[in-house]
């Protein structure tokens, strides 16, 4: 059985009792529209821990487009019914004010020693400090022994590792490997925003990372950029 709790006074006092218990946590957090990526994590964490807690909230604060955070799909009732055979022992389901109750602009200034400066940060302003900011307010509440994100979101989970040492946060960072369609696409929500040929066409961009690799050994980093560029470039997608 799911224990769905939406309150975090309810969730404190839940874990503290687990705690006193002697049992250990981990922790899965999400924004729901959940896919097999999801669900390799909660397998995972459950070998590892005594319970496992997965949060599903759509943050608003690491959307920097208001019409993206509109459309990021919500699917509660499909993601629970996802969760059940995982045998999940908690999905916490808040809201917008339960997660900022003094407003979405308090606990945004984490010093994140510029690692969102670059790539994906570059283009998203703002985005990984409102990811830091949810992240490490979700610790606060859940206090876990463990903390699972996947690999395929390499810069947030480097700039999650940077604040948990940063602020010595009592959690170990647990990266799983990324889960891939059967076109080498790693899964992602964002992938059901896809229309099927650009789904399929997608998957391209792991054919082409596999082919830099392979070069690694005779190319410059130079070449090997400009190639994938190319070949990225020229396609459809
Ligand atoms: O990767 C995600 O789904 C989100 O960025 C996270 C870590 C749940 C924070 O909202």
């Amino acid at each position: 059985m799911v224990l769905i709790i939406e309150k975090s006074t309810e969730l404190t006092e839940f874990i503290a009792k687990h705690k006193g218990l002697g049992n250990t946590i981990g922790f899965v957090p999400t924004m729901g529209a959940l896919h097999s990526g999801h669900i390799s994590l909660v397998k995972k964490a459950k070998k590892e821990n005594d319970l496992v807690i997965v949060s599903i909230f759509v943050n608003p604060t690491q959307f920097n487009d208001a019409k993206d955070l509109d459309k990021y799909p919500r699917t509660l009732e499909s993601d629970i019914l996802q969760l059940i055979p995982t045998k999940v022992d908690v999905v916490f389901a808040p809201n917008v004010a339960e997660i900022y109750p003094e407003g979405e602009n308090k606990g945004a200034d984490i010093d994140l020693g510029r690692l969102d400066q670059y790539m994906e940060g570059a283009f998203r302003p703002g985005h990984f400090k409102g990811v830091a900011q949810v992240v490490k307010r979700l610790l606060d509440i859940v206090k876990p022994d463990k903390l699972y994100m996947g690999q395929k979101d390499f810069q947030q989970f480097t700039i999650i590792a940077y604040m948990i040492r940063s602020l010595k946060i009592n959690t170990e960072l647990v990266v799983c490997r990324i889960i891939r369609e059967a076109n080498g696409l790693a899964m992602s929500s964002r992938n059901e925003r896809l229309t099927a040929p650009t789904r399929e066409a997608a998957g391209l961009i792991y054919k082409t990372l596999k082919a830099a690799k392979n070069k690694a050994s005779k190319n410059t980093p130079e070449e090997i950029s400009a190639y994938a560029m190319k070949k990225l470039n020229d396609s459809t997608l």
